[in-house]
């Protein structure tokens, strides 16, 4: 017998297959992956364009719908929710932070951090977001609009907003998508120190190999299905990985 350590997981997909269109239009997004998202760590998604990452996140995050298969946060099966609690558990289970900052300009720093805690109408844990605010580096711009800040810190902001619920995954779609490599950089070590001292989970989207090389793991699409995972990602290994998809012309 093997002692098995058990290992949670924050979300999974089993069989997913996502079919936009019909007929001649017909995309097959997602062509039967199985993946999953252990919990206290961050997983890199990597692919060509096209692969289906966004596809991926949007599904295992509840935002659209798998054609079949099954998609899970935490024990839950997101197919066997009606869209109220479908909603509840995007609120309160999930958290979301986008290449557009997509923060509320007439809003403060603070209030934007806390707008789906408000919405929810709880507090929040007033010693999380104390810890938050400290993690990504706000303090001092708390009182602040959103167009006062740098991009950087406006996506900052964003990462802070996605945590604030204490959420069982934070989803990011290419969150340095818009930032210089400086700012991309601090966004990034902030996931990374989010995951690690915070003991969250993030699942990140990307298609940039020094991006992916801040995650504990990193998982390969292409066309569609899984083709790979690789743990202790650097770029450069990455980047090898990446070439092999490359068709040859
Ligand atoms: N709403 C949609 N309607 C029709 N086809 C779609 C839709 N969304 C995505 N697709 C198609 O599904 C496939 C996967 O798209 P997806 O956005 O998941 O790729 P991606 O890996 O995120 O690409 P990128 O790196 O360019 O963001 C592509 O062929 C895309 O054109
Ligand atoms: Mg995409």
């Amino acid at each position: 017998m093997t002692a098995t350590t058990t290992v949670r997981t924050a979300a999974r997909v089993v069989d997913a297959v996502k079919v936009y269109g019909r007929g001649d239009t017909e995309v097959r997004a997602l062509d039967g992956v199985s993946v999953d998202f252990p919990a206290g760590r961050f997983t890199a998604i990597m692919g060509p364009s096209g692969s289906g990452k966004s596809t991926l996140m949007h599904c295992a995050a509840g935002l659209d719908t798998l054609t079949s298969g099954a998609a899970h946060i935490g024990d839950t099966e997101l197919g066997a929710l009606d869209d109220r609690r479908l909603t509840l558990l995007r609120r309160d289970r999930v958290g979301f932070v986008f290449q557009a900052f997509n923060l509320v300009p007439t809003l403060t720093v603070a209030e934007n951090i806390t707008l789906s805690l408000d919405l929810a109408g709880g507090r929040g844990d007033p010693e999380w977001l104390d810890a938050l605010i400290d993690v990504v580096g706000l303090r001092d711009r708390l009182h602040h609009r959103p167009s006062e800040l740098s991009g950087g810190q406006q996506q900052r902001v964003a990462v802070a907003r996605a945590f604030a619920g204490r959420p069982d995954v934070v989803f990011a779609d290419e969150p340095t998508g818009n930032l210089d490599s400086r700012s991309g950089e601090e966004v990034l070590g902030l996931l990374g120190r989010a995951v690690r001292q915070t003991s969250r989970t993030v699942v990140m989207v990307t298609h940039d190999p020094v991006a992916a090389a801040h995650a504990d793991e990193v998982v390969f699409l292409a066309d569609g299905r899984l083709v790979d995972r690789m743990e202790s990602p650097t770029a450069d290994k990455v980047l090898d990985r990446m070439k092999a998809f490359e068709v040859p012309s």
